[in-house]
């Protein structure tokens, strides 16, 4: 006699989870080196560790070299340059962004040397680490601290070219001024840069989670907060605005940052735009994992693993991590 089977449990999930086998089996989403880019800090001031993001350094334009061929080693094949000059090098118009010396071109042409094509080279663009005053443009004349949207764009310009010449492959602007990427295409274009790509911060939220990365690269602004030029974080309707006016001004790829509270934001942009797409896994979120587990409160390598994978879930085709090169080396990955 068979047991009348109550309706309710007709249909059983867990049978799709009851192995590992079986779960990887039918896993609809995974994270693997080649989905990773690696960020690095690079600097003509001091060289060493940054104490908000354990296992996180400064390193020289020489010094990088080794951090390069061990994401490469690694698997991760993609890497993201900021540069980091010493205070007494900036100005009220970041005027050595755009320096041929600077700690990013430098790596830039000795990474192109020593790595030929095996590396993905992406630079950040933005003036904050070049800027006395800390902000991501040029002050308009009058109030100090409003940011002069249109003064900024050539300098912004000036540095993407910088980069360009050096070696990159993508350049990032970060900065959220208006119509950047167009500016950036215009002007890369017509110095012959036609092969040079725009990865566009396109969406960045002004947002509490990038606090350890300016102690690392030094660009805290001196005076109010950025709020009049990145996004608040209350709107998700902007994050499609923003997406669908830097693919008209021909961006090649978007980025959604910060990641993990904007997972939301993600999906949405996913589904408004055939671009690929990049999550910033930021120096907040980084820092936050690490100090926990540091702590003993979470496994780092599971949480890092699930971190990650939520990101592609999300609908990202790479997450700029400061886990990438760790959790890559170390088989953290799904
Ligand atoms: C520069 C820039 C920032 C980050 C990337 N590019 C800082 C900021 O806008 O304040 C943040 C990265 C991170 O937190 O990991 N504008």
């Amino acid at each position: 006699m068979i047991a009348e089977r109550p309706p309710y449990l007709a249909d059983r999930p867990r049978r799709l989870r009851a192995t590992s086998a079986i779960r990887d089996a039918v896993a609809e989403t995974d994270v693997l080196p080649r989905h990773l880019v690696a960020p690095f800090f690079v600097t003509t001031a001091s060289p060493g560790p940054i104490p908000g993001m354990p296992g996180v350094e400064r390193y020289s334009p020489e010094g990088i070299l080794r951090q390069l061929d061990g994401a490469l080693q690694a698997g991760v094949r993609a890497a993201l340059l900021f540069g980091v000059v010493p205070d007494d090098v900036k100005d009220l118009t970041g005027t050595a962004a755009a320096d041929e010396q600077g700690p990013v071109a430098r790596a830039l042409r000795l990474a192109r040397r020593e790595f030929g094509d095996d590396l993905v080279l992406i630079t950040d663009v933005c003036l904050c680490g070049y800027t006395d005053h800390g902000h991501c443009g040029v002050p308009a004349g009058g109030e100090r601290f409003a940011i002069d949207n249109d003064a900024t764009l050539p300098l912004l310009a000036r540095m993407a070219t910088a980069h360009a010449e050096a070696g990159a492959d993508l350049v990032a602007p970060s900065d959220m001024m208006d119509g950047r990427v167009g500016h950036l295409r215009q002007r890369l274009d017509a110095g012959g840069h036609q092969n040079v790509g725009i990865l566009s911060y396109a969406i960045k939220y002004a947002s509490a989670f990038y606090g350890p990365f300016r102690e690392a690269a030094g660009s805290s602004p001196g005076h109010g907060d950025r709020s009049s030029y990145q996004m608040d974080p209350r709107n998700s309707r902007e994050a499609l605005r923003e997406a669908l006016l830097d693919v008209e001004q021909g961006a090649d790829a978007l980025m959604v940052k910060p990641a993990l509270a904007y997972l939301d934001v993600m999906a949405a942009v996913r589904a408004a735009t055939h671009l690929p797409l990049v999550a910033y896994n930021v120096s907040g979120e980084y820092a936050m994992v690490k100090h926990a587990a540091a702590a003993g409160a979470l496994d780092e390598p599971r949480a890092v693993r699930e971190a990650l994978l939520c990101m592609r879930r999300a609908g990202a085709d790479l997450i700029i991590s400061y886990h990438a090169v760790e959790a890559a080396a170390r088989g953290w990955l799904a």
